[in-house]
């Protein structure tokens, strides 16, 4: 007999305020989004991440001192080499010529212990960094709620590159490139103190035309960075591409479309590099007068010493020390400009890393907050709730749905195609919050369980059965709400009893041990399914999801799992879409619904 679920006595929410709600969520959305992160605050983060290394990159540095300070030493030894030469007296020349050589010997012994010890201490951190980073940024995706997923900019490719690319990228300037870096500073430094104590006049001229060599490669910094930014984006589209083709493999096997996806995918590729033809003369272009800048000083140095040295103002040791020492620290200003693309990608690649470590979603499953829900009896409400995916607002999915599930019975969900039955069920699920209106378990707003809590009393079998490469106990493990060292084989065996499948895996000559392949290639739909089955009752669930669990399969199939399903569902409270009548012949009340609202219902007995 149907029945009308009550919606009169709560008053409406008009299309106004819910507009003004999503306003109220997309600003706060893109204040997240615009966030800058400054270079002082990247290095702070992440030096946070690693700072039970801090003493390698004390180590590194100072090797990295030592090293760079080789450089104008060799200038003061070649200095007196060449004054050496000026002597008349050859035993002197030759005495002199052999001390000097000693001294280049020294120097190259030292140089090579601090440049083994700078690559070690550097290299050995950024590895340690960018693993921490690595499994930090993994944590922190899993830890996204589903609208965060919805994204187009959070697709599958663009995940697996900021899993990859970007700690790689880091890692490619916090290790020997910052070594490097640390380096060219010292020897800038120390050229340019020596340069100061023994020939003022040209130290002061080679520091006065520092400025020069570092704005030149300024202006190079922000024209690879904005060139970086842009190749970026374009390639994510095409890695996303790929990511689907591959991903849909059997689809595009089937189609015979592999030469589409080829052309597509060359296409895609084609965009980015005619930007980054264009951009790469202009950045070139200014990278060249950066690193000639370097011997411009250079000539300027000896042009000016070389006078000095004509009015008898400064000695010959004096000039060579001066030149030497300006020309290895205008060489490391214009080097310290090399480091630029790996410092300009690194800091893009910081900051997507930090957005994603800061970006708390809403729905938080590692949050401890939330009532903890015990004795659950699984009654279900949904009080006149308003619903639109965030992705796409302009769409009302759910409006004013109505509906009541009492505690242990079996619910079906019928309608057309889009009508929001399996929005009801995500819904349940916390995978999203409504718009407005509440969804109660056992009375209490959804909102106010603790949500890992509160997941652990719901289990959803979904269509098609997401299996993952591994043995079949490993599968079926992973739907234990408790810790899987507790579960006994007798749960499991149970659940999969229940779940009709286990006659099938005792039959399989490696039992629970058989490999499923990716995503369960090895095994048939129906298998699949009632593993997904099994999968689910093993956490003994207080409701149960089902989102057209039997609609993928051939109807020998589905009538054995549709008795799993029938066994899985006593003792309570189901919620099954439902589009064959197998599924609806065995409901307590099916509600009809149509436009995102729960039209009529039926109690059936
Ligand atoms: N993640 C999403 N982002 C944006 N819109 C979505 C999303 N998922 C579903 N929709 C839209 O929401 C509406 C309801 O979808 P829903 O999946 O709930 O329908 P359904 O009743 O389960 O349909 P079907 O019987 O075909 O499975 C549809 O218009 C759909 O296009
Ligand atoms: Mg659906």
């Amino acid at each position: 007999m149907p029945t009308r679920e009550s919606q009169t006595n709560t008053p409406r929410l008009t299309a106004c305020a819910i507009t003004e709600i999503l306003e109220q969520r997309n600003q706060q959305r893109e204040r997240h989004a615009d966030h800058q992160y400054g270079a002082l605050t990247i290095f702070r983060r992440f030096f946070g991440i690693n700072r039970e290394n801090w003493h390698m990159y004390l180590f590194g540095s100072i090797a990295a001192i030592a090293n760079g300070g080789t450089y104008p030493a060799f200038g003061i030894v070649y200095a007196k080499g060449i004054s050496g030469f000026q002597s008349t007296d050859p035993h002197v020349r030759r005495h002199d010529g052999d001390r000097v050589a000693l001294w280049f010997f020294l120097i190259a012994i030292l140089s090579a212990i601090a440049i083994g010890f700078q690559n070690l201490f550097f290299a050995t951190t950024a590895a340690q960094l960018t693993n921490k980073i690595r499994s930090l940024s993994f944590s922190a995706i899993l830890r996204q709620d589903i609208e965060y997923f919805d994204e187009d900019e959070h697709n599958t490719g663009q995940l697996t590159s900021s899993l990859s690319d970007n700690p790689q990228k880091v890692n490619g300037l916090a290790g020997v490139t910052l070594g490097a870096i640390v380096q060219a500073i010292a020897t800038l430094i120390c050229g340019t103190i020596i340069g100061i104590i023994f020939a003022w006049k040209l130290g002061l001229v080679a520091l006065a035309c520092t400025p020069v060599l570092f704005s030149a490669g300024y202006i190079r910094l922000r024209v690879v960075v904005l060139k970086d930014h842009k190749n970026k984006r374009a390639h994510e589209q095409s890695a996303q591409l790929a990511c689907e083709a591959a991903g849909a493999i059997r689809t595009v096997a089937s189609l015979t479309r592999e030469d589409d996806c080829i052309r597509l995918y060359s296409e895609s590729l084609e965009g980015p590099l005619r930007t980054s033809n264009r951009s790469a003369v202009y950045s070139n272009a200014i990278y060249a007068l950066s690193q000639a800048m370097s011997f411009f000083v250079i000539a300027l140095i000896f042009w000016y010493g070389s006078r000095l040295v004509a009015d008898g103002e400064f000695s010959t040791f004096q000039f060579f020390v001066g030149l030497m020492s300006s020309t290895f620290s205008a060489i490391q200003a214009g080097n310290v400009f090399s480091f630029v693309p790996d410092i300009s990608s690194a800091k893009s690649a910081a900051t997507d890393i930090i957005s994603l470590l800061d970006s708390m979603p809403e729905i938080d499953a590692e949050s401890p907050e939330g009532e903890i829900a015990t004795d659950v009896q699984g009654h279900i409400r949904f009080e006149n709730v308003h619903f639109r995916y965030p992705s796409r607002p302009g769409v009302r999915v759910l409006r004013d749905l109505n509906l009541t599930v009492e505690p242990g019975t079996y619910a079906a969900l019928v309608g057309a195609s889009g009508c929001g039955k399996s929005t009801t069920i995500q819904l349940i699920e916390r995978f999203y919050d409504t718009l407005s209106g509440t969804v109660y378990l056992d009375g209490r707003p959804i909102t106010q369980y603790n949500v890992s809590e509160y997941r652990k009393h719901i289990a959803l079998v979904s269509q098609e059965p997401t299996l993952y490469s591994g043995t079949i106990r490993f599968n079926i493990l992973l739907g234990a709400a408790k810790p899987r060292s507790e579960i006994t084989q007798e749960e499991i065996e149970t659940a999969c009893r229940n779940a009709n499948i286990l006659d099938f895996i005792e039959s399989l000559p490696q039992g629970f041990d058989t490999e499923v392949g990716g995503k369960g290639s090895q095994l048939s739909g129906g298998q699949k399914q009632r593993i997904a089955i099994a999968r689910a009752l093993l956490r003994n669930p207080k409701v149960l999801l089902l989102d057209e669990a039997t609609s993928a399969l051939d109807s020998n199939s589905e009538k054995v799992v549709q008795e799993a399903l029938d066994k899985a569902a006593k003792g309570r409270t189901t919620i099954a879409i439902a589009h064959r009548l197998s599924t609806i012949q065995n409901a307590d009340r099916i509600f009809f619904v149509k436009d995102g609202a729960a039209q009529r219902s039926w109690h059936t007995r």
